[in-house]
């Protein structure tokens, strides 16, 4: 297996590991290390069957149960079918780590492009490792005690149609407290745990102080330094550590169409290792 930085801060793709067949234990622990160096990473043309693509999320732990929302390829309802036209424009197209909100922020995703636009549709990623390191040592200090509020965010315009469907859906995904800066549980290394999506609020602030650190954050987060960006081609497969990572689906490719499956790891199988020399 060999990997290949897709730039400094973040990002590998990795050659070298046929996913068409089952995956033995040892090239299973060099993705995982792969991906907890790197913090997404990307196999280019893999082009696996849903069952490949199952199984392989498998290895890395429990699955996440059928989307509530989004549709699912058939025959494979923990596959998440994502697809975009101008009848059904994308509403990824903000940095945000994936479902913050919930009591249980998922470990991992696992992308895989099965039909892409001829132009755009890429993906962006960030590091939150990369936008801690990058803190000011008196914000670092800052910071360090403060909590975050999450909420579904702008999720919200999926119920806007009645204050009941709100509250409903309110009360259905509810709300998550967490500290501003995170510890990731196996490389153990400090990231800047905000995402402008789901975070409302900063506990214990008044809202204008909150909304002005919000906006702080949400620039200091936005620097090419910690991104990478990749062009996706038909078949290939990025997997991300969702715990130390942002991303972006960019929407520019419209009219044309876009489909992507995703399946989302819930729990890390390897969480209880500490993985030192990766960190
Ligand atoms: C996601 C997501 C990115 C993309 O699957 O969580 O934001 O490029 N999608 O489709
Ligand atoms: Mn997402």
């Amino acid at each position: 297996m060999q990997t290949r930085k897709v730039t400094p801060a973040i990002g590998a793709e990795v050659e070298g590991v046929d996913l068409s067949q089952p995956l033995t234990d040892a090239a299973a622990d060099g993705l995982y290390r792969a991906l907890l160096q790197h913090q997404v990473i990307f196999l280019r043309g893999a082009d696996i069957s849903p069952q490949a693509h199952l199984a392989l999320a498998e290895s890395f732990g429990e699955l996440d149960g059928p989307h509530p929302l989004y549709p699912h390829v058939e025959g494979f309802e923990r596959i998440v079918k994502l697809e975009n036209d101008s009848g059904a424009p994308p509403d990824t197209n903000c940095w945000h780590t994936d479902l913050t909100f919930k009591p249980v922020q998922p470990f991992a995703s696992i992308l895989i492009a099965r039909e892409v636009p001829e132009v755009g549709g890429d993906t962006m990623w960030s590091s939150c490792y990369a936008a801690y390191d990058r803190l000011p040592e008196g914000m670092k200090a800052d910071l360090e005690g403060l909590e975050a509020i999450h909420d579904m965010g702008d999720f919200r315009n999926s119920f806007g149609h009645s204050p009941e469907a709100l509250n409903d859906g309110m009360a259905r995904f509810g709300h998550m407290i967490r500290p501003l800066i995170g510890t990731h549980p196996v490389t153990g290394r400090k990231f800047l745990n905000f995402n402008e999506a789901f975070v409302v609020h900063i506990n214990g602030m008044g809202t204008s102080e909150a909304n002005a650190l919000k906006v702080w954050l949400t620039n200091h987060m936005n620097k090419p330094e910690d991104q990478m960006r990749w062009r996706w081609q038909k078949g290939d497969l990025a997997m991300w550590d969702n715990r130390c990572t942002m991303h972006y689906a960019v929407a520019d490719y419209l009219p044309s169409y876009r489909c992507m499956n995703r399946i989302t790891v819930v729990k890390d199988r390897r969480e209880g290792q500490r993985l030192k020399e990766v960190s």
